[in-house]
């Protein structure tokens, strides 16, 4: 399997870096997309070196590198995540305005019909905010917000961060148990 992963300038840059460790264990090619506001918001917000985030992926580019193969819909990957994802590059997507590679590429996996997952994350939403995300539905768009839920009983961070990414991995249909179930007896 072959993805792109996105991160771009929103809060919890963490779940896209937590994504990334995981879809490497599980041995998944990622391209991997890291914006300039992603890069400020991984320095304002985490203790990740870019180096140490790039090791992780198979190969990285620019959002301004538009020698990505991402950016034509000949190029074959089985999906996209963006996580997180920004009103900004929502707004871009949504509205069909693909300035960077991360538009462009979420742009050729919506028209190509392959998954596009956006994991957004903002409180509270305006009515543009709420009319981009119906659009990028109504397109075939996967919309997680990065909201986790508290029924696991989380006790750390990591366990809301990983309730977050085990969704993202039951969309993609990738097997996983590194969240709690709802359901689960434990025994
Ligand atoms: C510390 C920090 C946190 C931010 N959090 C959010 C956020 O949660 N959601 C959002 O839409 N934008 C957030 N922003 C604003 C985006 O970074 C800004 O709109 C940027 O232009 C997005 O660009 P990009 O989509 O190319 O990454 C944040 C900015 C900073 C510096």
């Amino acid at each position: 399997m072959k993805l792109v992963l996105a991160i771009t300038g929103a809060s919890g840059v963490i779940y896209g870096i937590r994504l990334l460790e995981e879809l490497r264990n599980k041995g998944i090619d990622v391209i991997l997309i890291i914006s300039e506001a992603g890069k400020k918001v991984i320095e304002l917000e985490t203790d990740y070196t870019l180096e140490k985030i790039y090791a992780l992926s198979s190969e990285h580019y620019s959002e301004f590198d538009y020698k990505t193969p991402v950016v034509s819909g000949s190029y074959k990957v089985d999906g996209m995540v963006i996580c997180p994802c920004s009103m900004k590059t929502l707004s871009a997507i949504a509205n069909g305005y693909s300035a960077n590679v991360i538009s462009r590429a979420a742009e050729c996996c919506l028209k190509e019909g392959k998954p596009l997952i956006i994991v957004f994350r903002e409180t509270p939403l305006s009515l543009i905010h709420l009319r981009n995300l119906t659009l990028l539905k109504e397109a075939g768009a996967c919309i997680m917000p990065a909201a986790p839920g508290f029924y696991h009983k989380p006790e750390s961070i990591r366990d809301l961060i990983n309730f977050i990414i085990g969704k993202i991995l039951d969309q993609l249909g990738i097997e996983n148990n590194i969240y709690t179930r709802w359901g689960f007896r434990g025994d």
